[in-house]
């Protein structure tokens, strides 16, 4: 099957580019981080969304691809709005006269975070711009696609990435550096790991499985205990580890306070969990060490 995988240069992108290229043939894109064997495509642009499709011909597009920094989608209201809807409507149209097949990653954000973890059924109401961008796509997904998509939501998602900058990758830089780390002790969710999430969507994908889907770890905790579970299993000094209430934070956009997700749907319909926060992290550590 040829698949279009859409931010194949980021944390996810990258397991994703490696799952389902087994069997299939695969051709991925980058927006801003070039690398090899990726494609240029800027979702914000619609010609060059038009051109991809052209060339690609997919039958199936998988789209981790999304501006996901959310005080920076705060600050850049219009361009987010550009890429994670506009883009995203762009894409789903085109997939739609193709008559591909859409997996679309949204994220436990589009909740208010009054009462996470959230089933797949809870009604979503977003408190910061991202979040509204993220459901407004799930819309536009579902409005277009009808029965022909699958939306994956996911929380929190670590990983290990040489520069990255995902939490679990801001803790470690700055423990193995010997700095302070500050957390909030208010802010819960169910952290995922990056090729646990891979591994289920292929799993997911194969399965034809269609509509919504929590992709999320079982663990839900704050970001204290993540930072302390990360620093243990890495072996790093908890003790640099500093919490933080919300109200007294740096953070520009609201976020969710309970937010994370719960995973009955997909233990009943793939038979199995996700990994536990520790297992996941010692996988990273395996794979830190690979460089
Ligand atoms: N990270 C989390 O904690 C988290 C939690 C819940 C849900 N999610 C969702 O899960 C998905 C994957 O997240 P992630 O952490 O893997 O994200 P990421 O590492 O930030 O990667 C985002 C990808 O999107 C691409 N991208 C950015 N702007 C684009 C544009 N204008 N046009 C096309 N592509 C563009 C990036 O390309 P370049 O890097 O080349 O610019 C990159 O490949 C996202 O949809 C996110 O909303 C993430």
């Amino acid at each position: 099957m040829k698949i279009l995988i859409i931010g194949a240069s980021g944390l996810l992108g990258k397991e994703l580019m490696k799952d389902f290229s087994n069997g299939n043939e695969v051709c991925g894109t980058y927006s801003t981080r070039a690398a090899e064997g990726l494609i240029h495509l800027d979702m914000s642009q619609k010609a060059e969304i038009k051109d991809v499709f052209g060339r690609i011909k997919p039958e199936a597009v998988i789209i981790p691809g999304s501006i996901t920094a959310v005080d920076f989608s705060e600050q850049n209201q219009d361009l987010a709005w550009r890429v994670n809807v506009e883009g995203i409507k762009n894409v789903a149209v085109l997939s739609k006269k193709a008559g591909a097949f859409v997996l679309y990653y949204s994220t436990d954000y589009i909740f208010d975070g009054k009462a996470g973890p959230y089933s797949e059924t809870d009604k979503p109401n977003p408190i910061n711009f991202y979040g509204r961008t993220k459901l407004e796509a799930e819309r536009v997904i579902q409005k277009e696609l009808k029965g022909s998509f699958l939306i994956i939501r996911p929380c929190s998602i670590y990983g290990y990435e040489k520069n990255g900058n995902n939490f679990a990758m801001q803790v470690l830089t700055s423990l193995k550096a010997d700095k302070n780390f500050t957390s909030f002790r208010d802010q819960y969710g169910t952290p995922t790991y990056s090729e646990d999430l891979s591994e289920i969507s292929l799993k997911l994908f194969s399965n034809k499985k269609e509509g919504i889907f929590n992709v999320a770890g079982p663990d839900f905790i704050n970001r204290v205990q993540f930072s302390k579970d990360i620093a243990d299993v890495f072996g790093l000094d908890a003790g640099l580890i500093k919490e933080i209430g919300s109200t007294k934070g740096r953070q520009l956009a609201k976020r969710p306070l309970r937010g994370g997700f719960k995973i009955d749907k997909l233990k009943r319909e793939l038979g199995f969990s996700t990994l536990p926060l520790k297992e996941g992290l010692i996988k990273m550590k395996e794979e830190s060490k690979k460089g």
